[in-house]
């Protein structure tokens, strides 16, 4: 059996996903502000269908997408991790690393402080070279977390294939951290 990795940060648990996680999950994707750059809100089946996928993935390799918990009220914060994306991006293969909190821990640098160890965990652990990370152009709370990770902004733009083509999201800044830069900026 898969040894899964959970990590401790000043604030937060990063860990497998709980079945109680599913319901607060559910409201954070269905909160206009939080889907602001994503095509739609999720209904309650959408939602969970990618918990439970998260929960597979992270019982198959041991590491993932992780469930945030805030250690003082015990409360599901949202998730934070480390993702092989399925679509075929003009970088793929690649490791990604992405973020969803509820609104209501926004503005408290949790995203950065979860995602901080989960770079930690692909770079130290698991040995990956590069990890990438990317949003639709004008996601500006998003990108400034992975400037706050010191990952370094392309200079080219994509489009995202799973999106139409005159879609306002489809545009995305990718930004990427090699292994030696995560290691300098320690
Ligand atoms: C992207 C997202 C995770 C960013 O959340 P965030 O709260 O802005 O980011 P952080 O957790 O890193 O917090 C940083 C903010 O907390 C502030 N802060 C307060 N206390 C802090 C502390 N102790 N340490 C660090 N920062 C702190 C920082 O100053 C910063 O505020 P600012 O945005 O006014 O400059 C959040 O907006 C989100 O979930 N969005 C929806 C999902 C999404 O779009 N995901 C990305 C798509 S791939």
């Amino acid at each position: 059996m898969v040894q899964i990795i959970e990590i401790e940060t000043n604030r937060l648990i990063l860990r497998q996903w709980k079945d109680s996680d599913f319901k607060p999950f559910s409201y954070i994707n269905s909160d206009k502000r939080v889907m602001e750059f994503f095509p739609s809100t999720l209904s309650r089946t959408e939602s969970d269908t990618l918990a439970e996928l998260c929960q597979s993935l992270m019982a198959e390799r041991g590491w993932g997408i992780w469930a945030l918990e805030e250690k003082a009220s015990k409360k599901f914060v949202g998730f934070t991790g480390l993702h092989i994306p399925t679509d075929d991006l003009p970088f793929s293969p690649c490791v990604e690393i992405a973020w969803r909190l509820s609104a209501d821990f926004w503005g408290q640098g949790l995203a950065t402080e979860a995602a901080t160890e989960a770079l930690r965990v692909g770079f130290e652990n698991l040995h990956l070279k590069e990890i990438v990370s990317f949003t639709a152009r004008n996601n500006v709370k998003s990108l400034a977390v992975m400037a706050r990770l010191k990952m370094v902004k392309d200079h080219q733009d994509f489009e995202h294939p799973s999106l139409p083509l005159e879609h306002p999201l489809r545009v995305h800044t990718v930004f990427r951290l090699s292994q030696s830069e995560w290691k300098a900026n320690q």
